[in-house]
């Protein structure tokens, strides 16, 4: 059985007062709510720490946005996946389109990222998703197929089950334009069948499919029933608490039966 993953992924967002604030808010949420889907929150890299230690008696995993593939080196500004397992940081995300299409990360370079990150034993969240021009030509299935096979690229059956996506339509991202249901549930499907074709079944129905854009609570249940969504990964929704705590618990209503 797939696990259901909802996490935030909060960007260039919060100050410490509002990390802390908000950590202390989701804790006590969590100590009273008996969820069952897998929660996660992707701070900005400097609170990683802090937020690991705020929730140390949680079942709230705490990721990183972003990590080089190097382990140490002259890389100015990076961080890198030794230094995420030495403060117990298990999670980053690779490939979110910011990365991807404001920073220019190319798939080798994310290639070698989700590698180094799984040869040390860090779970990858990689993103995928097209853009809206690529979306009208009819390219999405192309994208996809290409961001996919490149990026996971060199990557061992066994080593699938720390590889989580999130199919993240760009077109979707910060502008209030969800997709359908019906068209986020197409891509998951596409995403799966792929799996199934360069993986194997098992891999394919065990691979948790998040879907991020623009997921707010009253978007969330009409999304999680389709069959191939596992989850969310919300940006600016999961900056204010209320918002997070409800699309979890909406999430687990619809997704629980
Ligand atoms: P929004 O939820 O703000 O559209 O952002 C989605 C996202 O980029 C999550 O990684």
């Amino acid at each position: 059985m797939r696990k259901i993953v909802i996490a935030g992924n909060w960007k260039m967002h919060k100050t410490l007062d509002e990390v802390t604030d908000f950590l202390h808010k989701i804790s006590e949420w969590e100590d009273a709510f008996q969820h069952k889907c897998k929660i996660g929150i992707f701070p900005p890299s400097i609170y990683i720490t802090i937020a690991l230690q705020q929730l140390q008696n949680n079942n709230i995993f705490v990721g990183a946005q972003n990590v080089h593939d190097e382990d140490f080196g002259a890389f100015t500004g990076e961080i890198s996946p030794q230094m995420l397992s030495s403060v117990n940081c298990k999670y980053s995300i690779v490939g979110h389109s910011e990365r991807r299409h404001i920073f220019g990360e190319k798939d080798d370079f994310l290639n070698k990222k989700v590698r180094s990150l799984l040869a040390n034993d860090q779970k990858v969240v990689l993103c995928i998703g097209e853009k809206e021009e690529q979306r009208e030509e009819g390219k999405t299935e192309e994208v996809l197929e290409n961001q996919l096979s490149q990026d996971l690229k060199k990557i061992k059956d066994q080593h699938m089950k720390d590889v989580m996506l999130a199919y993240e339509p760009v077109w979707a991202i910060g502008t209030g334009k969800t997709a359908t249901p019906n068209t986020a549930q197409a891509a998951h499907k596409f995403v799966r069948d792929w799996l199934t074709d360069n993986f194997t079944e098992e891999i394919a129905r065990d691979t948790t499919i998040m879907y991020g854009g623009s997921v707010k609570p009253k978007n969330i249940e009409s999304l999680i029933v389709e069959e191939d969504i596992d989850g969310a990964l919300i940006g600016g929704a999961s900056l204010n608490i209320e918002s997070f705590t409800k699309v979890i618990e909406l999430a687990e209503k619809k997704s629980f039966k």
